[in-house]
């Protein structure tokens, strides 16, 4: 069964690419490269193709025989959004809209799309379910929801089957370390993290007033490992004839900015030394998902923990620095 990735150069594309490879599903990675690495997905098929400017019947082509599309391709960086509102809404909205007419040309009708927690905004009540008001309060959380009612509303009109799958924090690494993060600049907290203990930096925390157990935000990091299970099983499902609709894809739980950084601690065996900054505009107190539906229609019981995560991120970051990619 041959699947393609869009944006499968990226962190969570590649990752799940692996994932699938090891299925016995061939992935065909389709990235413009802008903000992805060849090197991730060495030994699959790369397409270097732009989503928002490659004629429709070149895409098309790439997509014929697909059995579905994973559709990771997108600009993410809050704060770059504002600054770049244009490209934002050009990547991924038009990008999306474009590749459903690709889609529609080629004959493919399953599509799972990354979404994020990004659409709920600052929710009113934690952990959050699927229908909690999507009130995003950054322009990269519209642009992921205008993309999300887009691929729902076709879904809709029986155009095509569709999972729009809400991540909230991916963190950690392939399992067997063959991708990863490779952020330019990177603003996760996870590897930022890591990187600052191994140079003996001090890093910032954000936020130490929130209404939190320990004043800093709470957040739900998920192993991207988790992901790329739950990636495979809306396929199978959107496969077998059957709809998703929107789910959140999160661990469950909550962990602190410093109960993160206690974990980093115990796994790397070195103190992370930080300081207090305010808050970020825009930064939730607690964002934590509700994953029962999740559980229910794709049978996702999120099984890594954070230190495994942060175990893996941390091969990953020793593998990138053995070979000279940072
Ligand atoms: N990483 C997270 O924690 C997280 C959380 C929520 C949602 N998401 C969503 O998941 C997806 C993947 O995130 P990521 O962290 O892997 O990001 P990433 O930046 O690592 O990967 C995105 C990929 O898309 C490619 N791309 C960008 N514009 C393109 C275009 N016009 N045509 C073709 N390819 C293009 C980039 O080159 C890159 O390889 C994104 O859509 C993001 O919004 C990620």
């Amino acid at each position: 069964m041959k699947v393609v990735l869009t944006g499968g150069a990226g962190y969570v594309g590649s990752v799940v690419a692996h994932h699938l490879a090891d299925r016995g599903i061939t992935p065909i990675i389709v990235d413009d490269l802008s903000r992805g690495h060849p090197e991730l997905v060495e030994g699959f098929e790369l397409v270097r193709l732009d989503l928002t400017s490659a004629p429709l019947e070149e895409l098309a082509q790439v997509l014929a025989g697909a059995a579905g599309v994973l559709h990771f391709a997108g600009l993410t960086l809050v704060g770059e959004d504002t600054r770049r509102w244009q490209d934002y809404l050009r990547v991924n909205v038009e990008g999306t809209l474009r590749l459903l007419a690709a889609m529609e040309r080629a004959g493919v009708d399953c599509l799972v799309y990354s979404s994020s927690a990004a659409v709920y905004g600052e929710p009113e009540a934690v952990p959050i379910p699927e229908d909690a008001p999507a009130l995003p309060i950054n322009f990269y959380g519209y642009t992921k929801l205008m993309a999300e009612v887009a691929i729902e509303a076709r879904a809709r009109e029986g155009k095509l089957r569709a999972a729009s799958l809400r991540y909230f924090n991916a963190c950690g690494a392939d399992p067997k370390l063959r991708a990863g993060e490779w952020h330019e600049p990177e603003t996760h907290l996870i590897p930022n993290l890591i990187r600052a203990a191994l140079e003996g930096r001090e890093v910032a925390v954000f936020g130490t007033d929130y209404p939190t157990r320990d004043g800093t935000a709470e957040r739900d990091f998920v192993h991207v490992a988790d992901l790329a299970e739950a990636h495979l099983a809306a396929l199978k499902r959107l496969v077998e004839g059957e709809a998703v609709g929107a789910l959140n894809l999160g661990s469950g739980r909550g962990h602190t900015v410093l109960e993160v950084i206690r974990v980093v601690e115990e796994v790397l065996g070195r103190p992370v030394p930080w300081r207090a900054e305010p808050p970020r505009p825009g930064d939730p107190p607690r964002l934590v998902a509700d994953i029962s539906r999740a559980g229910r229609v794709l049978s996702y019981r999120p099984r890594l923990s954070l230190a495994r995560a942060v175990e893996d991120a941390l091969g990953w970051e020793q593998r990138m620095r053995e070979r000279g990619w940072r």
